[in-house]
């Protein structure tokens, strides 16, 4: 199967529309951020963000096409005429890293978000990944008032023992720990990014009307939300955060694609997911 075929089928299988609008082809982030697509696909490998020893783990398994999540070059938009005007040094070392091994590298973004086949429709790819992979899927709520990207209801269990869990699924080396580790924990939400300097007011006032115990970001910077589940669980209250960083969140969304992939493309491609590992490591 030609790797264009193979771009092809994934969206074909994906919902493809965003609120009932269609995705724009033209305006979606999912592109070919690098090499060409009318040759022969030896081999797949999803990951998070094709870094330098994803491409090289690519080329050791004999897999031609890496199918990332989120952009190759530093930017949205993967714009490169700054690099090659600046001679960017890393930016020549990876291209250069690429074309030896010829490697293609397409972004599967808004339509994994857009929505995958379930049994009662179509469910947000990424999202569904990460609770399949961490054994969540019998926790998933729909609840539009309260749901972030995700809203879980679960057993009792503590940030403690919710933390010793995500590091053993997601295989990662540690995770920021914020509030009331103890704190009793029923209510679950992954809240997408929390970025913005000036206010996380809406998703403070609706953490604390619907009583979320454990927050699951993407993005997390000190001001605003941090700053209040700090101050919560000062005050006693069940109250915490895990941040595992975005990428190391998102990322089970792209293994758990090794296990529909085959339906996508009704054929067999060797598959393998790589994990682009942890951004940050602790000392
Ligand atoms: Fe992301
Ligand atoms: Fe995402």
């Amino acid at each position: 199967m030609l790797i264009s075929e193979v771009i092809q089928n994934i969206k074909s299988y994906c919902k493809g529309s965003w609120m009932g609008q269609k995705i724009d082809d033209e305006k979606t982030r999912d592109k070919v951020l690098y090499g060409n697509t009318d040759r022969e696909c030896t081999g797949i490998v999803t990951t998070i963000y094709a870094s330098v020893d994803v491409i090289k783990k690519a080329h050791e398994l004999g897999a031609n096409l890496i199918i990332a999540h989120e952009a190759l070059l530093w930017n949205h938009g993967d714009h490169r005429e700054w690099l090659e005007e600046s001679k960017n040094r890393t930016y020549l070392a990876k291209k250069k890293l690429m074309d030896d091994y010829g490697i293609t590298v397409w972004r599967f973004h808004d339509y994994i978000h857009s929505g995958i086949p379930c049994k009662d429709g179509y469910v947000d790819g990424i999202f569904y990944g990460i609770a399949k992979v961490t054994g969540w899927d019998d926790a998933i709520i729909n609840n539009s008032d309260i749901s972030g990207a995700l809203y879980l209801e679960c057993e009792p269990t503590t940030p403690r023992q919710v933390g010793k869990l995500l590091k053993e699924k997601w295989n990662l080396t540690g995770l920021k720990c914020i509030g009331n580790m103890d704190a009793r924990v029923t209510k679950i939400m992954i809240c997408g990014h929390v970025s913005e300097g000036g206010d996380s007011n809406s998703l403070i006032r609706k953490v604390d009307e619907n009583d979320i115990n454990l927050l699951l970001p993407l993005e997390l910077i000190d001001f605003t939300l941090t700053e209040y589940v700090k101050d919560s669980g000062q005050l006693g209250y069940d109250r915490a955060i895990l941040a595992a960083g975005h990428f190391n969140l998102e990322e089970p969304g792209m293994k758990y694609m090794e296990e529909w992939i085959d339906d996508a493309l009704k054929q067999h491609i060797d598959t393998t997911f790589v994990q682009a590992g942890d951004m940050y490591s602790f000392m």
